[in-house]
């Protein structure tokens, strides 16, 4: 799937591709990426993820200088804060950011815990203004057996999901009384920041390659911000004549998206509701394991990506994760620099190895390989070692025989 990154007049975009491609191929680009390894299998995806960008850079000529910097339990253990001032300088001096994930089982049940491994993402989201969260979600035939839904329901699955990602009940006001016996946490959105969010949407669904049809997802029967979404979504709406608008109340569009999902193109949601039904979305690929996401910073010039997957701890170090939604989230990060050619080779070789049954333990808990076989099979697809057939000897060698 192809997620453009840019806004850009389009006349101009079709008048300076082929200009583009062709200078291109002579100019060589160097790019500062900021790279958070994290907590968990965090650093083993990335190091895959890498692996390929190195591959990309050698192949047409580029240059990627890779910063790397602290968040998370990782960044707590060695520094005593989920976010050192260090990382948020380094992301903002770079080009783009590449997360793996974040998350430590020690936290996780002790409600009392002052200082938490996600704090340190939530706050570098507000740090850096990153307020799009784009997910796209799709599916792989020879994955179909893997979802929990019928094949029927699967074909054709092709949807992104625009969640806001800096306002709502995330950000909002909160409260627990000196009692103990009270908590609130307040849902503020103001117009400016659904209109931010609203016009990349729209913006994305009238592109060529969508099926020019939003879903405004919210619970405007009930909540007064989603009330002032719709109303701010309804006023833009015009400006975007070639796309349907359609909205639907959040516990609706938990049961549409697995129901029949492919009747979505883009939904535009806030920050919970975003957070629930994407994680709800992916199982629709087959493997969480899968998916990428990407988060916009405001003005457009910086950007974070990241597997949507969390950190894992039971698989950490075992050479088992799925580094294929960190690759991907690096497929959307070259596309966002610019380099579309790049990012498609990439997602040909995700594709390949997907077709030919490379795959991980999540995916094929018998016959599977390890993340760093998937990582070298990618990274020599990209550089053209694998032309077409491919010597399966070599790489059943590689397969696990543990059952
Ligand atoms: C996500 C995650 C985060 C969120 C957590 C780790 C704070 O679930 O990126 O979806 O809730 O936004
Ligand atoms: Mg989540």
């Amino acid at each position: 799937m192809r997620c453009e990154f840019r806004v850009t007049n389009k006349t101009l975009e079709t008048h300076n591709s082929q200009l583009i491609t062709v200078l291109k191929k002579t100019i060589k680009m160097n790019k500062t990426i900021a790279v958070i390894e994290g907590d968990g299998i965090g650093p083993e995806v990335n190091k895959q993820a890498i692996r390929v960008l190195d591959a990309v850079a050698e192949h047409f000529g580029h240059e990627f200088d890779y910063r790397y910097c602290l968040m998370g339990a990782d960044a707590i253990d060695k520094t005593g804060t989920p976010l050192p001032d260090e990382t948020i300088e380094i992301c903002l001096n770079s080009d783009a950011i590449l997360f793996g994930a974040i998350g430590h089982p020690k936290y996780d049940n002790d409600p009392s815990a002052k200082v938490r491994p996600e704090q340190g993402l939530l706050k570098l989201r507000k740090a850096l203004q990153l307020f799009a969260n784009i997910r796209p979600v799709n599916t792989y035939s020879s994955l179909f057996h893997l979802s929990p839904l019928k094949s029927k329901n699967l074909e054709g699955v092709d949807f992104i999901i625009f969640r806001e990602l800096t306002g709502g009940i995330y950000f909002g006001n909160k409260e627990t009384s000196p009692d103990g016996t009270r908590a609130s946490d307040d849902c503020t959105y103001t117009r400016a920041e659904i209109e931010r969010i609203a016009h990349l949407a729209f913006h994305f669904a009238e592109k060529p390659t969508r099926r020019k049809k939003l879903t405004l997802v919210d619970k405007a029967n009930v909540l007064e911000t989603s009330r002032l979404w719709r109303k701010v979504v309804q006023e833009i709406a015009p400006q975007y004549p070639s796309v349907t608008v359609e909205y639907m109340y959040v516990d609706n569009a938990a049961m549409q998206i697995i129901q029949n999902p492919k009747q979505f193109d883009i939904i535009l949601t806030e920050n919970m509701f975003g957070d629930i039904i994407s994680d709800e979305a992916s199982v629709i690929s087959g493997s969480l394991g899968l998916l990428p996401s990407a988060s916009l910073a405001n003005g457009g010039n910086l950007a974070l990506f990241e597997p949507i997957h969390g950190s894992y701890p039971q698989a950490a170090g075992k050479d088992i994760a799925n580094p294929i939604g960190s690759i991907l989230s690096a497929a959307m990060l070259l596309e966002f620099l610019s380099m579309e050619e790049e990012a498609k080779l990439v997602r040909d070789a995700v594709n390949w190895t997907l077709l030919n049954s490379f795959v991980t333990k999540d995916i094929d808990p018998v016959n599977f390989y390890f993340t760093s076989t998937i990582g070298e099979l990618i990274s020599d697809f990209v550089s053209g070692k694998i032309a077409g057939t491919v010597k399966t000897e070599n790489i059943e060698l590689r397969k696990s025989t543990i059952i």
